[in-house]
């Protein structure tokens, strides 16, 4: 393809502002079939399922319009993937930026527009939703311009749903945004922008050509881990697959080279011929690290071969993750597992239990801490230790000093939620850095302990401004802090899953929350149940809850048979969900629960 004639663009949106319809339109309008129209076609043609593994995860679509190539890349949209969505948007050159006409600019756009700016994007501004009654256009051109500084003036006023302003929106992106640059006689550099599993293809490796160009047939280098493959398909997505024969600079397209894992693809790697290799990898790869830890076990010890293979079969598809064996006096045999955050997390447990039909307990998540141990007998200096797992902790006279990781946080939030969000950031041991208004915005920058954030920083920040605020952050390395291992005791027993390190200045309120709530959480038994926080052997907080009386029982499942009869079954299911600790039963939801603060 003619460098000149390729534009490469993505679409930044607030949820619900109308994103994937306008997409389905342009793909519509440009003579391809919609994912609507696919997944239908699916159904007709069994044999098509091949194709639906591949459209699930192919967000990247070649459209032609007017003689030109228009590659549209979605991006994933939350902070746990922000280093995914850097290189997506490293792999453009513009974006759209749609707006509802009746919501007008929303924080969580904000956070995305600035992240386009900053990759140079030309910004294409179109005003959604024109035909809702409520819409005022005039209102939402002036709040781009105030609030995020872009000129409106020419900006799309449409509706993806009437199919309003599609060709000003098509022609808009070839005239505006810029061609990409690249050199077709200099080596193969071309950027990995994402890698997923397919069953019937592999490995496939969505690729962003800068320089030189990428065919079937050729050796190619992966400049980063250093290995070679031979490409053995080429194509793009329209958003039906098509093979091409190549792919030339500016060019976004797929290749498949007979790659077992994507752990061997990695996002932000560079791809050069292995016999002309380039010069150097493009900037900006990162290694992603986990951030985020926690123990999956099963419910049922005789889950884990299940759970073992089924871990195994989600990290081929994502090589953010990791896993290995952990074992617990409480839980027997399970898995200490990595995350990039907390959404992460959840994402892999709910694919693990819907999926893989598995019910697991998922212990109290941790970040990586390093810690220097004072000197052994025979040796020089202390031994220096990461710690991913509260349940690994040494003896405390052994600890010379804990480092704990922080963040800087930026979050943008409209002026109303301002005073809750700075008190949750302080309460979260937050050092406030900067705090600017951008028309009636708020944006706050603080630094936090990463340990603060995991548990449930997202969903208060989200829940105190009604969804206003959005947050993003990035990890600024481990400081020194006071922090103590804290240990639950249930009947006098420690719950190594509930086990947690907390900064000694908020262990009480922590330790006194949790006892708290897990008197709420576990159900009442024959006998009276302790509930202990303590640090060391030192007791900070307690709760009890009271026996229950025997008579009690008798009476509320006497009576009618067949409901006593369904009473039992349904507590027989319920029994499957408990964890037993000492005689205590624990029901799982309260491993999750337990750890939220109030
Ligand atoms: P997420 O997929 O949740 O991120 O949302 P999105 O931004 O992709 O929005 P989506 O395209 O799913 O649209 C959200 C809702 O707005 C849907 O109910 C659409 O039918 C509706 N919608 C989208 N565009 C228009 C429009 O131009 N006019 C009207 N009236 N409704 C629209």
């Amino acid at each position: 393809t003619d460098i000149t004639k390729i534009r490469n663009f993505s679409i930044i949106a607030h949820i619900d502002h109308g994103k994937s319809t306008l997409a389905d339109r342009l793909i519509q309008r440009t003579g391809g079939l919609t994912a609507r129209e696919m997944s239908e076609q699916v159904l007709d043609n069994m044999d098509i399922e091949k194709e639906r593994g591949i459209t699930i995860k192919a967000q990247t679509v070649r459209l032609e319009w007017k003689g030109h190539v228009l590659n549209l890349m979605d991006t994933p949209g939350h902070v746990d993937f922000a280093y995914e969505v850097s290189r997506s948007l490293a792999a453009c050159e513009g974006a759209l930026l749609v707006v509802d006409a009746a919501q007008g600019v929303e924080a969580q756009t904000l956070a995305n527009v600035y992240q386009s700016i900053e990759h140079d994007h030309e910004i294409i501004p179109v005003i959604n939703k024109i035909d809702l009654p409520s819409a005022e256009p005039e209102k939402v051109r002036a709040e781009i311009e105030d609030v995020i500084g872009l000129d409106a003036s020419n900006a799309v006023l449409a509706s993806a749903k009437a199919g309003i302003g599609i060709d000003e929106i098509l022609d808009a992106i070839v005239e505006r945004i810029p061609s990409p640059k690249g050199d077709p006689d200099a080596p193969l550099k071309a950027m990995l922008v994402d890698s997923w599993y397919d069953p019937y293809l592999g490995v496939v490796i969505l690729v962003r050509v800068i320089d030189g160009s990428i065919r079937k047939g050729q050796q190619v280098k992966f400049m980063q881990t250093g290995t070679t493959h031979l490409v053995d398909r080429v194509g793009a997505f329209r958003p039906k697959i098509e093979q091409l024969p190549d792919l030339g600079p500016g060019e976004i397209g797929f290749i498949t080279a007979q790659i077992k894992e994507v752990a061997q693809a990695r996002v932000g790697d560079t791809l050069t011929d292995a016999k002309k290799p380039a010069a150097e990898a493009l900037p900006g790869f990162k290694e992603v690290q986990p951030v985020v830890f926690c123990g999956l076990f099963p419910v049922d010890a005789a889950d884990f071969e299940k759970l073992r293979e089924s871990i195994s079969k989600l990290r081929l598809n994502d090589a953010s993750f990791s896993f290995e064996m952990e074992t617990s006096a409480a839980l027997g045999f399970g898995f200490r597992c990595g995350f990039l955050g907390l959404l992460h997390l959840e994402i892999i447990q709910e694919r693990l239990m819907r999926e893989y039909d598995l019910d697991l307990i998922t212990t109290a998540p941790s970040v990586v801490y390093k810690m220097r141990l004072t000197k052994a007998a025979g040796e020089a200096v202390g031994q220096e230790i990461e710690l991913h797992n509260p349940a690994d902790m040494p003896d405390p006279n052994r600890i010379e000093e804990i480092e704990e990781p922080w963040i800087q946080a930026v979050i943008y939030v409209p002026d109303e939620y301002l005073g809750p969000i700075l008190k949750l950031c302080q309460d979260r041991r937050g050092i406030q850095k900067n705090l600017t208004y951008v028309g009636g915005r708020a944006q706050v920058t603080y630094e936090l302990p990463l340990n603060e954030v995991v548990f449930d920083f997202y969903d208060r920040l989200k829940s105190i401004s009604r969804g206003y605020a959005s947050f993003d952050y990035e990890q600024i390395g481990h400081r020194a802090g006071d922090l103590v291992k804290m240990s639950i005791l249930v009947n006098n027993e420690p719950v190594d899953a509930l086990s947690m390190i907390v900064h000694r200045s908020t262990a009480e309120s922590r330790g006194r929350g949790m006892c708290e709530r897990l008197k709420d959480l576990i159900p009442r038994h024959l006998f009276k149940i302790p509930i202990q926080a303590a640090i060391g052997g030192k007791v900070i907080a307690r709760e009890t809850i009271a026996a229950l009386r025997k008579d009690v029982t008798a009476k509320c499942y006497g009576g009618d048979a067949s409901r006593k009869r369904k009473l039992l079954e349904k507590q027989k299911e319920g029994k499957k969900r408990m964890r037993e600790y000492g005689s205590v039963q624990i029901p799982q939801e309260a491993f999750i629960a337990a750890l939220r603060m109030g």
